[in-house]
């Protein structure tokens, strides 16, 4: 079916314009004023904005083993409703997914049900204990990226065997760092010293933003991200980690942003049971709203739609060494429509993920995802 989205606000990175879209074949296949609608389903953008898709290199879908929690159906329908078409699942699954048979499970299954992308993460070491590498050469066919995430790799030297290996095997490593600036500065010596390819997942404190400014002044390599929660709130105990900061955190989290310091907003969706939350678990599912959370605070701080598509979208497209995610002719066509005008209070009874589990239930949020296209079908309306 080619569609032809009329009249939109077409906002990426790079530009911001008004024009029709034409989806052809799985593509963008002109971007022009008045194409011809004939034989095509006309979307009617008047008065909203295209985007690329979202993609979020840090989620927790649960599956196998906690699919009370989440599953991947559930977590990849939240997904798309989010505006996502791509998102990386981290390992820590049960069994953990440190070997092939856990790797082979998930994919298949989500071969079979797939709502959207999934780039399913290898755990780094055998049962996220820190100890013993998974076998990396085997885990390497399925997946470029190692991550321990919910738990910190303490070893310095296993940390940094791990950073050579990632430059020798061509590899990403994503860390969950605890305690955060301890580790941040860890990790960040080693990197200078030995390369590496490193991901800083879920930056919250003023201190990691700090020091990881010190070392990309310096001309080190690595990238960071920062959740919508970190961005949208502070001085809350809500339990999820790392916890969030204080209002001097949070600003400068937002200025991280500003300066381009921050290079990805990656959700870190980590959906619990009510009972599971009750008994401490850490975590937010937070999916479904996180263009909301995060265009929220933009709109406030006066941050431009280009940002937020370049740290929601087109710096994860190539952190992941995918194409650029750019609303061009012959991309695919990746898409999420988007009324800016539309406000709305936060209600987990609307969540599709089974993680009802927020502290923002009954916030009044900005903007709203209404339609999310994947290689040009409608994988969300
Ligand atoms: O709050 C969190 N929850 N942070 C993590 O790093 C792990 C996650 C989870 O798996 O629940
Ligand atoms: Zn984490």
């Amino acid at each position: 079916m080619d569609y032809i989205i009329k009249n939109a606000k077409i906002v990426d990175k790079r530009k911001t314009l008004m024009g029709d879209l034409w989806i052809s074949d799985g593509k963008i296949k002109k971007i022009s004023n008045n194409i011809d609608s004939v034989d095509k389903e006309i979307i009617d953008a008047e008065g909203k904005v295209v985007m690329p898709s979202f993609i979020d290199m840090h989620v927790h879908l649960r599956e196998p083993g906690q699919t009370e929690k989440e599953d991947l159906v559930s977590g990849e329908n939240a997904a798309v409703k989010g505006g996502f078409t791509h998102v990386c699942a981290m390992a820590n699954t049960k069994p953990t997914c440190d070997n092939k048979e856990t790797m082979e499970y998930i994919l298949d299954k989500h071969k079979e049900n797939g709502i959207c992308d999934l780039t399913q993460i290898s755990a780094l070491t055998k049962g996220l204990q820190g100890e013993e590498f998974v076998n990396i050469d085997e885990m390497r066919k399925f997946t470029n990226l190692f991550s321990d995430d919910g738990v910190n790799v303490d070893d310095d030297e296993i940390f940094k065997e791990a950073l050579k290996l990632s430059k020798e095997k061509d590899f990403k490593i994503l860390t969950h760092c605890e305690p955060e600036v301890e580790t941040i500065k860890r990790d960040l010596k080693l990197v200078e010293d030995v390369g590496g390819n490193l991901h800083i997942c879920h930056i919250s404190l003023k201190e990691s933003l700090d020091l990881i400014k010190e070392y990309k002044d310096k001309g080190l390599k690595f990238s960071c991200e920062v959740t919508p929660h970190h961005l949208f709130e502070w001085d809350n105990d809500y339990r999820v980690n790392p916890p969030f900061g204080s209002k001097t955190d949070r600003d400068a989290m937002i200025e991280g942003i500003k300066e381009g310091i921050i290079d990805v907003i990656a959700t870190d969706h980590a959906p619990h049971t009510q009972e599971d939350k009750e008994n401490g678990a850490p975590g937010i599912s937070g999916i479904e709203e996180a263009f909301s959370y995060v265009y929220t605070v933009f709109k406030q701080k006066g941050i431009s739609l280009n940002c937020l598509s370049e740290k929601m979208s087109y710096m994860p497209s190539k952190l992941l060494g995918f194409s650029e995610a750019l609303i061009e002719e012959g991309k695919d066509a990746n898409l999420v429509l988007i009324d800016l005008n539309e406000y709305h209070k936060v209600n987990t009874n609307n969540f599709v993920s089974k993680g009802k589990n927020t502290p923002f239930e009954g916030k009044k949020v900005y903007g709203k995802v209404i339609m999310t296209i994947k290689n040009g079908e409608l994988v969300y309306k």
